[in-house]
């Protein structure tokens, strides 16, 4: 991926200076790092204690830490196999820090930091703020009035060349339009219509071979027939409801493998069937709050970096 040439001054919102160009600002860690990067927070202070999604109603205050650190530790250790994975250090009062997929939105060693839609999580937002500055990324605000959440509602297709932004129960469909400011990227909005299915990222899942794995109905007619007219029938892995509530959708994939939480073996079949290796972790603990793998896993090493390991 080339230098980035977009004007970073993104209006009175923005923290950016208006020069400020991705190469001037360390590139970050990661971005300059030509291996796959993660960002992952250690589920220290993880429970459910507040309601934002149905997934966390009937669940409060039932998961257990002890195995809720167990599986976490396990998606860890599955993902250091393959990828580097730098940690976020834990905040007391923020027990969903452990979903940094919703932090914000790397490319180009800037990162479009979130802007949560519920009082609940905005306390997180300094704190991701603090990492991100200190991890050499140009940080970019997206305003309160158009509320973001970072890689839970945006996708780069596999090689980075458009964005899938989702918006409707968190991300404000506003907040698109300055995700195509900053990276002069096509950006295609879909409207997530079923409330279990909230976030983009947990039914709707690019693949790093140009396929793409996803649950239909959790999309208006509108953003279905977008996703048809650039999926052709061949790409689209179409998940059954029982998988999709199993958050299959909500997979990481590093190059050829892929990560996800228990599914169906014919599921797995069908993407072993494409050269996928799949790598499935138990991670019940975290359904609970509504996340699975990829909720609790940020990416920071560029598209091309990621999907071609
Ligand atoms: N309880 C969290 C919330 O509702 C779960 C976030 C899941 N993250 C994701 N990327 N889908 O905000």
């Amino acid at each position: 991926m080339g230098t980035p040439q977009t004007n970073l001054n993104t209006g009175p919102h923005s923290g950016l200076n208006a020069s400020l160009k991705a190469s001037q600002v360390g590139l970050a860690a990661t971005a300059s790092n030509r291996q796959p990067t993660f960002l992952m927070c250690p589920p220290t202070h993880y429970e459910v204690n507040y309601v934002i999604n149905p997934w966390m109603s009937g669940n409060v205050h039932r998961s257990s830490r002890e195995r809720a650190a167990q599986q976490w530790d396990q998606l860890h250790a599955a993902l250091r196999q393959i990828a580097q994975v730098l940690l976020v250090e834990p905040q007391p009062g923020s027990p969903d820090m452990v979903f940094t997929a919703n932090a914000g939105l790397v490319r180009d060693g800037i990162v479009a930091l979130s802007s949560f839609h519920h009082p609940e999580r905005q306390g997180e937002e300094p704190h991701f703020r603090r990492w991100f500055h200190e991890s050499g990324f140009a940080v970019c605000d997206i305003p309160r009035m158009t509320p973001f959440e970072g890689e839970g509602d945006a996708l780069f297709e596999a090689a980075g060349e458009r964005l899938w932004a989702g918006h409707g129960p968190r991300t404000r469909q506003d907040s698109h339009r300055r995700l195509t400011e900053l990276w002069d990227v096509e950006v295609v909005s879909l409207r997530l219509v079923d409330p279990r299915f909230y976030h983009l990222d947990t039914c709707f899942c690019p693949l790093s071979n140009g396929d793409m794995m996803y649950f239909p109905a959790a999309f208006d007619d509108e953003s279905q027939r977008k996703i048809e007219a650039r999926y052709g029938r061949s790409k689209r892995i179409t998940v059954s409801e029982e998988d999709a509530l199993q958050f299959a959708c909500n997979a990481v994939n590093v190059g050829r493998t892929i990560l996800l939480n228990t599914v169906s073996k014919e599921l797995c079949a069908r993407l072993e069937a494409r050269g996928f290796q799949t790598v499935q972790v138990e991670l019940t603990e975290f359904l609970k709050a509504g996340g699975a793998a990829k909720c609790l896993v940020l990416r920071l090493s560029e598209m091309d970096v990621t999907h071609r390991a």
